[in-house]
């Protein structure tokens, strides 16, 4: 059997809430990959809830992947925050069972720079903040060169947040370990929030075609995103489940998904209060021009461009939801 045919390895750093949790079953269900750790951030909930909820995914999919706790808090900055979005317990409020398993002992950021020095090319997956990545980065750089893709649920390249008009949540959070995360050397391949929206989400046919597979993880990937589905609602009058974490798994699994996809610089706003987060792509390639050297000096000079994604095959990423849940 050629490398190839085998699993490719892979890593996944989630602050596990609703979407957070059918991302990891469509990774531990894919005979595509084998996920080496899960390491947890705080994020949409605190990082002791998000691990009770990853602990909890893992076991509905019958996988013994070792999951690590990580980052309490923001580099600098206060946690906010998603229980408006996710719940309180981040998957709904349908008082899910407790795991039976435990996290692993050693911190998430330890686990990371283990795991990836022992797998050179694995492939890494955030679906959170950036947190646990840049503590990761901070203590041996040298993890960056072992990694082959980094694929970042986050960001806004069309400017529309969805916490601010300027940023997306997992960016907002923690912008100062997003940007630590962007100047770094990393093969950063960035999935922004517009890609969940409009035909992406799940419409009442996907869902209901979804619940018809009557399994425990079909069930449970709808019903733990109820909560998010009324607060996507309101918040952009769609209706729908809207599945970012998800999305940004099915680019990892299938690399085609992503239909079209440019390299940019990408800068990240840490000093404004309005743009604070805000993902700023330097779409036009402008950055050079003699005007901008002072405030594109870093990125320019440390760090490399960003595959960033623009377009989404929806039927592609339907289909390799629908997979995962039989
Ligand atoms: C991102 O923020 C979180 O609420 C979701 O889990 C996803 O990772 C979307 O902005
Ligand atoms: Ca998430």
């Amino acid at each position: 059997m050629t490398s190839k045919n085998l699993p490719r390895t892979i890593l996944i750093d989630t602050d596990t809430a609703s979407d957070d949790a059918v991302a990891l079953i469509m990774a531990l269900q894919s005979p595509l990959v084998s996920v080496a750790a899960i390491t947890v951030v705080a994020g949409n909930v605190s990082v002791e809830q998000a691990t009770r909820n990853a602990l909890y995914t893992a076991e509905l999919c019958g996988s013994s992947v070792p999951i690590y706790t990580g980052a309490a808090q923001p580099l600098v900055r206060e946690l906010q925050t998603a229980d408006w979005f996710h719940g309180v317990d981040g998957l709904g409020d349908h008082a899910y069972a407790p795991a039976i398993r435990r996290p692993e002992p050693e911190h998430a950021v330890d686990a990371i720079i283990q795991t990836v020095m022992q797998n050179p090319g694995i492939e890494v997956i955030t679906l959170g903040p950036l947190t646990n990545v840049a503590l990761a980065l901070a203590r041996e750089p040298r993890i960056a060169a072992n990694i082959s893709r980094c694929v970042v649920m986050g960001g806004a390249p069309c400017c529309e947040g969805n916490v601010t008009p300027a940023a997306e949540f997992n960016i907002w959070v923690d912008p100062e370990a997003a940007r630590t995360v962007f100047l770094s050397a990393l093969p950063i391949e960035m999935i922004g929030w517009q890609l969940c929206r409009h035909q992406a989400a799940l419409n009442a046919q996907d869902i209901a075609t979804i619940l018809a597979l009557k399994t425990p993880r079909a069930e449970f990937a709808v019903r733990c995103n109820s909560r998010a589905a009324e607060a996507y609602h309101i918040q952009t009058g769609e209706h729908g489940i809207s599945l970012p974490d998800p999305i940004a798994m099915a680019i990892l699994l299938h690399p085609e998904l992503s239909t079209s996809s440019t390299m940019h610089f990408v800068e990240i706003e840490t000093a404004s209060e309005l743009t604070r987060g805000m993902t700023v792509v330097d779409r036009l390639g402008v950055v050079a021009d003699l005007r901008n050297r002072n405030t594109w000096h870093e990125v320019q000079t440390r760090g490399r461009k960003t595959k960033v994604c623009w377009s989404l095959d929806i039927p592609g990423w339907k289909a390799a939801l629908l997979d995962a849940l039989r």
